[in-house]
């Protein structure tokens, strides 16, 4: 049908195949959610209409196309129906079947670690985050050229050539890529120590910082939103935070801190996508506050948790960090189950039931926070003396907002004053 106003690309029809391999250890999920997940995180792409999508179960992953003759008619029929132009599988493809697959259902393939690869691309707002994307994706690339060429070579198979014609050709792809990596990796230790330098800058300021992690679509970005009133992008998305987002707020007690929004996590993380996840998350090892949001109503929340606790585990939180488990969306759970979940959060300690999106819950989980960041902050503090020049007004105004000075004598040439502070707060004056 002709619209008059076709303007706008249409979206590309993209259907969705998550294959259940038998006996392919570790599966701990059932294909459903499987499936339900690899379909939301193929909504996070732009520009993409999901039309259809299946879990398929296979007995084993078929080298030349993955599945079956049989399978492989049946799906390209379903394809055909629902005018399938992109497929999306939810599992590692080879250069070879993708080929193949792409030949006998005339569709684009991308695998799992290219579809996260694209949305991490899209989503990435921070220097960092995009060189680290981009290194991601040439490694990616890298192993697609060598398997690529391995594939021609067989194909030419026979010629007996060593280093035919299209070795020269690979061989100088290969290099070019290497080079490429090479100066993004160059780049990155840069902006690596730029960052440290903000991260210093950023310790001076006398507020706590407080982060939260938590599975993708748990609801972070809509607490944060709440805590702090900002517009950060709250969309039903996977990623809608691939850099850390952070943002000085002041508690209903007037103590002030700073919240601190992360990328979601997802289980099976393709390892070449580790280390670009991982540069996002570095700021919650300066958390002195952990919030850890899950969605209480999802049917794996215990296997998600366990996920996240694995993550903060390998990024080297330490175990004594404070932590407060907010179980989310508890509006999507029946009244007997809300009631039940928030009694049992006033007998657990580290513990609280919300929903971020009706804000029940709130006040209660901001006095929590409030009354951890006491205990953190309480903890060693001792006493000392110092003197200031009258000059010294930007010091000063630091100790008086960080509420830490006991007393002040003025004298001829500067100040005495006496504090009581933490050695965090003793570090952040340190540092100014
Ligand atoms: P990532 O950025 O992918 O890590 O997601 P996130 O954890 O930041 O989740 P986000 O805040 O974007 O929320 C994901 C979806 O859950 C959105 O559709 C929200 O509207 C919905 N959501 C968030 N909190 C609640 C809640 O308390 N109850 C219900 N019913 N839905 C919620």
């Amino acid at each position: 049908m002709a619209e008059p106003h076709i303007t706008e690309r249409a979206p590309t029809r993209a259907y969705v195949i998550h294959p259940e391999i038998d006996g392919a250890g570790g599966n701990r999920r059932a294909p459903e959610s499987a499936l339900e997940e690899a379909v939301a995180l193929a909504h996070a792409l732009p520009g993409v209409d999901i039309v259809g999508a299946q879990a398929v179960r296979l007995r084993k992953a078929e080298p030349g196309r993955l599945f079956t003759k049989g399978k492989l008619e049946e799906l390209g029929l379903a394809l055909q129906q629902a005018e399938a132009e992109l497929v999306l599988i939810d599992g590692p493809v080879t250069p070879v079947q993708q080929r193949n697959l792409e030949k006998a259902w005339d569709v684009k393939i991308l695998d799992r670690t290219g579809l996260i690869l694209e949305i991490f691309a899209d989503r990435a707002r921070t220097r960092e985050g995009v060189l680290q994307v981009e290194l991601a994706a040439l490694s990616y690339q890298r192993t697609r050229l060598v398997r690529a060429w391995t594939h021609l070579e067989r194909q030419r198979g026979g010629l007996g050539f060593v280093g035919g014609p299209g070795e020269t050709q690979i061989e100088a792809d290969r290099r070019a890529i290497d080079e490429q990596m090479t100066r993004l990796r160059r780049q990155l230790e840069r902006v690596v120590k730029t960052r440290t330098l903000h991260r210093a800058a950023r310790a001076k300021v006398p507020y706590p910082i407080v982060a939260l992690v938590g599975y993708t679509n748990a609801g972070k970005s809509t607490l944060f939103n709440r805590m702090t009133g900002a517009e950060v992008m709250a969309k039903d998305m996977l990623f809608a935070t691939l850099d850390p987002t952070m943002r000085a707020i002041t508690l209903p007690g007037g103590r002030q801190i700073i919240l601190s929004d992360t990328v979601g996590f997802i289980s099976d993380l393709p390892h070449e996508l580790v280390a670009a996840f991982r540069a996002t998350l570095e700021e919650v090892l300066e958390a002195d506050l952990i919030l850890h949001v899950r969605d209480i109503s999802h049917p794996e929340t215990e296997e998600q948790a366990a996920d996240v606790a694995e993550i903060l585990d390998s990024l080297g939180v330490d175990e004594d960090v404070a932590l407060i488990e907010v179980w989310n969306k508890i509006d999507a759970l029946s009244p007997a189950t809300r009631q039940a979940l928030r009694n049992a959060d006033r007998r657990t300690e580290g513990v609280q039931a919300i929903s971020a999106l009706t804000g029940e819950g709130l006040d209660e989980l901001t006095q929590a926070i409030d009354a951890a960041l006491e205990t953190v902050l309480s903890e060693p503090k001792e006493a000392a003396t110092l003197r200031l020049d009258f000059s010294d007004g930007r010091r000063r105004a630091w100790l008086h907002q960080a509420g830490i000075v006991q007393s002040e004598q003025p004298d001829d040439d500067g100040l005495t004053v006496q504090v009581l502070w933490t050695a965090r707060q003793r570090a952040g004056f340190d540092a100014l």
